[in-house]
Order: C-alpha cells, then sequence, then structure tokens
C-alpha cells in the first residue's frame, strides 16, 4: 500500500467509514483530508454503534494515528463534544492530531448557510447548514480563521474582527429578518434556523464572547494540535502505510460534481495530496467505495433516481436517512455511466461495493448502462454540461434478482450466482476488481475478493 486513499464513487454514504476502519487494519495513519462535519459515518464495533462526523474512522484503532488534515474544516464545538463522547465511552483519544492550518467553521458561517439557503427558496442547494460553504469562501477570501489561530489571543480577535466586518451587513439583514425568516420558513427550514440561532446566541456575534469561547477551546484542543503533514511524511517515509479517508463523494465534488448541487470542497483522490499536504506520488492505491445501488441527499440531478416501490424498498431496507441531518435519502439504481466517471476521475485501482445484501429481494436488477438526452441521443459518458445531465434520463441492462438475504454470506462462494454475476457485471463494466463486498452494517459482515 503505503499511500492509500479511499472515495466515495457516487453521492455520499456509500459506507466508506466501515471500509476504512476494516483496510485501516494494515495502515499506521489515518488522514482526512477533506469537508467538515457534513459528514457522518457509522462504524460498528463489537456490536457497539459509533458516529463520526468529524473524527477519522481510524480513532477505534489506539495505536495508529488519526489525523484531522488541513483541508478540513473543522467546527470546534463539535469536534469538542464528540472527543467528550469517545472519552466517555472509554476510547482513547490521544492519537488524534489536528493539522494547525485546518480552519475553523465559526458561528457566523452556519448562520450564513442557513440564511442563504432559506434565501434561495426552491434554489436551494439542500445543504447540511453546518457552515461548510461560507468556511471555504473565506478560506478562498483569506478572511478564514485557523487551527493555529486559537493559540493566540491577539491574534484571534483581530482575525474575527476581520472576518466579521464584510459580513455585517449580512448579519444585521439576519438579525432584522429573523422573526420574518423564521415565518416564512417551511416545517423544516424553521427546524434549521431554530437550531442555528441556538448555536449562535447572539445574532450581533458579539466579537468579546466569540473570542472568549475560542480561546478556550484552543486550550482544550492544544495537546492534539501538530503539523499534520510532516507527521504523513514520517509515516511514508518508513514505508508504512497512510490512509487518506474521503468525506462525501465524486459527484459532489466542487469541480467535477454535479454543480452547483455540490459540497465546497474536493473529495477527489487528487485532492488528497492538497488537503493531506503529500505529494501526488505518495499515492499509490485508490479505493473507491460505491453502494450496490445509488443514493443522494439534497437537490441536484439523479438520472437513475427511483420514485415507486423498488426505492422505497431501497429506503427501508437500507435504511437511507442521513446520519447528519436525518433526512430521507433519495434512492435508485446503481449508475455505472457515472460510476465509470468516477473510476477515471479518481484513477481508481479497486472497489468496494457495499449493501449489496438490500438488493435481495428486488427481480430483475437494473444498471444504468448509458443515458438518453432530451434529443434522444444516446450519451455513453458523463455528460459536462449541467442542462444535458439534468435533461438526460438512463437506459438499463436488466439482471436477474435474487431472494436468498445475504447477511450471512462471509465467501464469495456463499453469495448466490446471480449476486456474482451482478458484481462481474458492474465489474466489466468499469474495469476494476471489485475487491470488497458488503452485505450487512457489522463489521464482519464483508466478502473479500481476490
Ligand atoms: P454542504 O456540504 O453542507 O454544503 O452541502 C452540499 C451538498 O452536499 C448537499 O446536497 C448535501 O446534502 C451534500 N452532502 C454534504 N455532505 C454529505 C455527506 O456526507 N453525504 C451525502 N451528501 C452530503
Amino acid at each position: 500500500m503505503p499511500g492509500l486513499a479511499i472515495v466515495g464513487a457516487q453521492w455520499g454514504d456509500e459506507g466508506k467509514g466501515k471500509v476504512t476502519d476494516l483496510l485501516a487494519e494494515r495502515a499506521d495513519a489515518i488522514v482526512r483530508f477533506q469537508g467538515g462535519n457534513n459528514a457522518g459515518h457509522t462504524i460498528v464495533r463489537n456490536g457497539e454503534e459509533f458516529k463520526f462526523h468529524l473524527i477519522p474512522s481510524g480513532i477505534l484503532y489506539p495505536d495508529k494515528a488519526c489525523v484531522i488534515g488541513n483541508g478540513v474544516v473543522l467546527d470546534p464545538r463539535i469536534l469538542l463534544g464528540e472527543i467528550e463522547g469517545l472519552r466517555r465511552r472509554g476510547v482513547d483519544v490521544g492519537n488524534l492530531k489536528i493539522s494547525a492550518n485546518a480552519h475553523l467553521i465559526m458561528p457566523y458561517h452556519v448562520l450564513l448557510d442557513t440564511a442563504g439557503e432559506v434565501k434561495l427558496g426552491k434554489l436551494s442547494i439542500g445543504t447540511t447548514r453546518r457552515g461548510i460553504g461560507p468556511c471555504y469562501a473565506d478560506k478562498a477570501l483569506r478572511l478564514g480563521i485557523r487551527v493555529q489561530d486559537l493559540l493566540d489571543e491577539k491574534i484571534l480577535r483581530t482575525k474575527i474582527r476581520a472576518a466579521l466586518e464584510p459580513k455585517q451587513q449580512a448579519l444585521r439583514e439576519l438579525s432584522v429578518q429573523r422573526r420574518k425568516l423564521r415565518k416564512e420558513a417551511g416545517e423544516g427550514d424553521r427546524e434549521a434556523v431554530e437550531q442555528a440561532i441556538e448555536d449562535a446566541p447572539d445574532p450581533r456575534l458579539d466579537l468579546h464572547t466569540m473570542t472568549e469561547e475560542h480561546v478556550n477551546y484552543g486550550h482544550r484542543l492544544e495537546p492534539h494540535i501538530a503539523d499534520t503533514a510532516r507527521l504523513c511524511w514520517d509515516v511514508l517515509d518508513a514505508g508504512r502505510t497512510v490512509i487518506f479517508e474521503g468525506a462525501q463523494a465524486t459527484l459532489l465534488d466542487l469541480d467535477h460534481g454535479t454543480y452547483p448541487f455540490v459540497t465546497s470542497s474536493n473529495p477527489i483522490a487528487g485532492a488528497a495530496t492538497v488537503g493531506a499536504g503529500v505529494s501526488p506520488s505518495d499515492i499509490d492505491e485508490v479505493w473507491g467505495v460505491a453502494k450496490a445501488y445509488a443514493t443522494r441527499v439534497g437537490a441536484g440531478p439523479f438520472p437513475t433516481e427511483l420514485e415507486d416501490e423498488v426505492g422505497r424498498h431501497m429506503l427501508e431496507k437500507g435504511h437511507e436517512y442521513g446520519t447528519t441531518t436525518g433526512r430521507e435519502r433519495r434512492c435508485g439504481w446503481m449508475d455505472l455511466v457515472a460510476l465509470r466517471y468516477a473510476v477515471r476521475l479518481n484513477g481508481m485501482t479497486s472497489l468496494a461495493i457495499t449493501k449489496l445484501d438490500v438488493l435481495s429481494g428486488l427481480d430483475p436488477l437494473r444498471v444504468a448502462v448509458r443515458y438518453r438526452s432530451r434529443e434522444g441521443a444516446l450519451l455513453d459518458r458523463f455528460p459536462y454540461h449541467q442542462s444535458i445531465l439534468h435533461s438526460a434520463s438512463a437506459e438499463y441492462e436488466e439482471l436477474p434478482g435474487f431472494d436468498a438475504e445475504l447477511d450471512e454470506c462471509r465467501k464469495e462462494s456463499d453469495l448466490p450466482k446471480e449476486a456474482r454475476d451482478y458484481l462481474d457485471f458492474v465489474s466489466d463494466f468499469v474495469g476494476v476488481p471489485i475487491r470488497l463486498v458488503g452485505v450487512g452494517p457489522a463489521r464482519d459482515q464483508v466478502v473479500w475478493r481476490d
């Protein structure tokens, strides 16, 4: 291995946490390189369920460095909550290392994210409202506050003042419109607005209070703050393995996903170099993780979406509700046009297919093998033009389904022939071997393939 990137191959929620957890057995360090607490992964270990939003999956191994890289945007309040939660459950968090260069999600980012979405109305992205977009925007504007700033009160205050100043107008408007906003918002939105207001109780976002609060966060996080790029180099230079764990997924990539219905960072493998501080030649293997079907949360094109009883089957049997927001996920057939695009974009060397068990009871199975544009043209490749993608419909290959439940399968020969044929079809179509197959949520509910 030594450098191995694990990325989402669809629209997120593919089960990257479990795959990372399994591959981490062979690694010395696990690094998250982008995103923030918009992500969510669940790991089941010895019957105990762990849910993380920010902390990399590797935290359950006390002997491995578990790193939040410089490319991550970090809400210190949320991170401290996760650290506390793990400590209470007896998990040693001593090996958690946080890049001094990672940017902080500040209370005004959360407010601006929510306000932006409410303002967009029907055109909203469906963000997780965790402040991700506004935080990355400040980073690009060079108005960001970084983890290292927490350690110097004077610098921190100066930087918060500078960051707040250009937002005064929007924030003033926000405070004036608070009541109006709440009234205008629909049920779901109202809940999010109230949550955001609770997260930042003072809509004027008092500079003094915010500075004090963050100095306190700094004291608590200080033992974890490190030069994480150097940490990665040391592990790699010693010939040992580093896993670069992506959050979100390829089709949510800011540059290569279904813009503007994307997240504000780059979840593809190439971004691991920037978000962790390593070179392209440090990445030897890229694992893509895809569900045996497809899901998406939030708005945006989804050519294989099903709004029938098959989609319902996937939602119910696959428990397709967001870990972060609890939203119902949109469900549909596996899209091999999009998957082949993700394979090429990431340079995938292996695939892990998760939740194959969810397909049992469906016959026939379908996979999208091309799109048809509104004008009737057949498209073998993922269209780069938004309007074409938005109006494209999927054309399918039908494969025989299977009825047997897969949760007890542990070897390839345990899988029904139809399930094996399904995997072979996917693998042949995208040209990448499927090395791991998920057949249930528990850690041991996997089938390894040669
Ligand atoms: P943001 O990342 O909160 O700005 O949201 C932008 C888009 O990415 C929305 O459609 C979200 O639903 C989606 N998104 C963000 N994080 C995740 C994730 O971890 N899984 C799936 N979708 C996500």
